[in-house]
């Protein structure tokens, strides 16, 4: 049996939205708590992926930096780096590759999702995304993985990597990683398509959030985001065939930390005209103070190099014997 451990990471390929918060570091600063070891990566390497501007990468990782620590992540109780900063990810990865299987990775849908259907256009990396993020956590024998509903598949490979490689060296040697999906925000959807999971990425601004959209950007998406006409049920059954209503419910109640119901026990009978003002009121509550706390951190960028050297330090040290012992038991 494996000491517990928890890991989980983000891209550094765009700004962070309100679905990174809700889905992701909200939780990581919970997970902070609860007595076990928490490790939390800035993807460097996966966002690479897709190009990027090399200027933008660096900006964007600090960015990402300063909203884990605005949000509440504490580089001190929890380790917080960035990828490419300790080469065991890298390592891992080729190691992890030669065990998973074509088949696993063809199965991918976000990889179909985020064009791999154009095979002469989309990169390597991004086909091979899921044996580096196997990497990611089993470099660190992570039994726990806090992510979104988009990353569940993604996770369900890196455990069949592990139990084939315990099977084809006959060890116990990495853990079988448990998901931690959980709350009303595993998937915020995009605000112009009920469709789609709000992402970075989106080429639509206006789909997202971002955590350093100002007030009047946050209501000016809010009032605009997809909706329909009709008035506000009394509990979410009512929305079953509403995707886009039930998205801003959900976005309503993981904001104010009440389960979907309860919010629409409020607004049972309104309409948007009056749920989305409301919207977003408690959304700037939430995202302004983080914004703020975001830009404080990134007056001092020297400050935020040297918090995720630190990290690197302290993760390298976690996962350089892991990658040492896992290059002996294949004969390396
Ligand atoms: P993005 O799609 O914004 O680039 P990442 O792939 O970097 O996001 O995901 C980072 C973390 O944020 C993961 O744990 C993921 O599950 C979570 N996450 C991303 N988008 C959402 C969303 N729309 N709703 C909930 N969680 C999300
Ligand atoms: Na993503």
């Amino acid at each position: 049996t494996h000491t517990p451990r928890i890991f989980s990471g983000i891209q550094p390929s765009g700004g962070l939205t309100l679905g990174n918060y809700l889905g992701a570091l909200q939780r990581f600063v919970s997970l902070q708590d609860s007595g076990i070891e928490t490790i939390y990566c800035l993807v460097d390497l996966h966002a690479l992926t897709t190009w990027q501007d090399p200027d933008k990468l660096r900006l964007q990782t600090r960015e990402a930096a300063a909203a884990f620590m605005a949000a509440g992540v504490d580089p001190v109780r929890s380790i917080l780096f960035n990828q490419s900063q300790v080469s065991a990810h890298a390592e891992l990865s080729w190691l992890l590759s030669c065990v998973a299987r074509v088949g696993w990775m063809d199965r991918m849908t976000q990889f179909k999702d985020k064009g791999g259907k154009d095979r002469e256009r989309v990169s390597l990396g991004l086909y091979a995304y899921p044996a580096l993020m196997a990497a990611d956590i089993l470099a660190y024998h992570a039994t726990a993985v806090p992510v979104g509903d988009d990353q569940k598949q993604h996770l369900e490979l890196t455990r069949d990597i592990a139990a084939k490689f315990n099977h084809d060296y006959d060890v116990d040697f990495f853990p079988i990683t448990e998901p931690l999906i959980e709350g009303v925000a595993t998937r915020v959807m995009s605000l112009r398509d009920g469709s789609k999971k709000m992402s970075k990425s989106d080429p639509s601004d206006a789909s997202r959030i971002n955590l350093t959209d100002d007030a009047d950007a946050i209501s000016k998406k809010i009032r605009k985001a997809r909706t329909d006409a009709e008035p506000l049920p009394g509990s979410m059954d009512g929305l079953k065939d509403r995707p886009e209503a039930r998205n801003l419910v959900n976005i309503y109640a993981a904001l104010s930390e009440e389960t979907p119901d309860q919010v629409l026990t409020r607004f049972e009978g309104k309409g948007f005209g009056d749920f989305k003002p409301a919207l977003a009121d408690l959304a700037v509550s939430v995202v302004s103070p983080i914004t703020g706390r975001m830009n404080d951190f990134m007056a001092d960028p020297a400050e935020i190099d040297r918090v995720l050297g630190d990290g690197a330090d302290r993760a390298d040290a976690i996962a350089r014997p892991i990658l040492d012992q896992t290059k002996d038991i294949v004969g390396l």
